[in-house]
């Protein structure tokens, strides 16, 4: 999950990284209170979750609480690479005398963590890596031993920081690593992190990237989340602890285990060629237990996507018996009543698959079609999603 700019500055506080004031506003009216309070000059920055917002009009100097206004007036629904701006924040003006770089990420491809620094700021990271690959530093960091002080050091001066501010800016990139790891970030960066007039070292600007298999020990991120981006059936699936993830196409998918319901989607695409190009409208793995409650669930979510026209259940009976996710999608179907509407293509196979296909077959509910593998299910589906 990627943190607005204000969330950043917030945790950054809280673990000790110095920054400035900075007050959300969510109309003009508080921007101009935000900059009375604040005083002096500030900063009218657009709140979006993408870079290169002050290239597109996004940050704003303002002298006065008049000029804070009048430009959170400008930026207020202004549209940044397809972001519309709900929110600024105003921040206190820094008197800046240099722009560096920082940043410390989880480098997946060598199992370890990774400094990236740059005496040199102001310039996009992107550019300046390519560019100027020489003044960007990247320094390992051992996950077992983190950025201690001795670290911070080292990452200064592989950055080409002059001795006299290595000893400044090495307590500061020790905060950030503290706010990696309390917060089970994924990535803390920094861009500028600034000196100032004064001689201070701030951060102006951060993105944090937080790591959601961790949100089990971590109760604060929920409030995090930004409930308005998210698809609604996403957010709805999640409420049921459900693995949902919404796809284009018109063949809804539910099954049990990733692996299965993976394949399941390369099948359905495959079908789907033979009728007119349908393909899968979803992933989504009920997991192991698929109870009445959990398909129950599952069916409720995918059949609330306008986008579905027919339903593929793939179930492979492990633990769970082909009898318990047969009694599952019939008491779904119960309980979701007149809000089943779309054909149901079922193939149940595994343990007691007979007596599983028994009960559906007892049932026979108008809308379930039972199908004796899973090409033939898929085929079945997209031919109903295609009608
Ligand atoms: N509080 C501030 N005081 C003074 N100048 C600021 C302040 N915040 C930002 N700036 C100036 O504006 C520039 C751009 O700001 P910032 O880095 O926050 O946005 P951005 O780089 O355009 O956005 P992104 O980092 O999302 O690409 C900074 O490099 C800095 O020079
Ligand atoms: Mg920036």
């Amino acid at each position: 999950m990627d943190l607005f700019e204000y969330q950043a500055r917030d945790l950054f506080e809280k673990h000790g990284v110095p920054v400035l004031q900075g007050i959300i506003a969510d109309t003009p009216e508080e921007a101009r209170a935000a900059a009375e309070s604040i005083g002096g000059v500030t900063v009218v920055k657009a709140q979006v979750k993408v870079g290169g917002r002050g290239k597109a009009g996004g940050v704003k100097v303002a002298k006065t609480a008049d000029d804070a206004e009048a430009a959170a007036r400008d930026i207020l629904g202004l549209d940044i690479k397809g972001h519309v701006v709900k929110r600024v924040m105003v921040a206190q003006g820094a008197d800046i005398t240099e722009e560096y770089y920082f940043s410390v990420l989880l480098d997946r491809a060598n199992r370890n963590y990774l400094a990236l620094c740059s005496y040199e700021g102001g310039m996009e990271i992107e550019q300046l890596a390519e560019e100027r690959p020489e003044a960007l530093a990247r320094v390992a960091v051992d996950p077992a031993v983190g950025i201690t002080l001795e670290k911070a050091r080292e990452i200064a001066v592989a950055a080409k920081f002059p001795a006299e501010l290595v000893d400044k800016v090495a307590p500061v990139f020790v905060a950030l690593y503290g706010v990696y790891v309390a917060e089970d970030a994924t990535l803390v960066e920094v861009n500028p992190l600034v000196l100032t007039g004064a001689g201070d070292i701030v951060a102006l600007d951060g993105k944090v990237s937080l790591d959601e298999n961790a949100g089990f020990r971590q109760p604060g991120h929920e409030a995090l989340e930004d409930k308005d981006a998210a698809d609604p059936l996403e957010a709805k699936a999640k409420q049921h602890d459900l693995n949902y993830v919404k796809l284009d196409g018109e063949v809804g998918v539910i099954g049990n285990g990733a692996g299965l319901v993976m394949s399941t989607l390369d099948v359905v695409a495959y079908a789907g060629e033979n009728h007119g190009g349908v393909k899968p409208a979803n992933f989504l793995d009920i997991g192991g237990g698929a109870s009445a409650e959990v398909m129950a669930a599952g069916l409720d979510v995918i059949l609330g996507d306008p986008q579905v026209k027919s339903v593929f259940v793939n179930v492979f009976g492990g633990i769970t018996s082909c009898v318990a996710v047969a009694n599952g999608i019939v008491a779904a179907l119960e309980m979701l009543g007149d809000a089943a509407t779309k054909p149901l293509v079922v193939r149940l196979d595994g343990n007691q698959v007979d007596e599983g296909r028994a009960i559906l077959a007892a049932a026979a509910h108008p809308l379930v079609t039972l199908a004796t593998t899973m090409d033939d299910g898929a085929d079945k589906a997209a031919a109903l999603a295609a009608k």
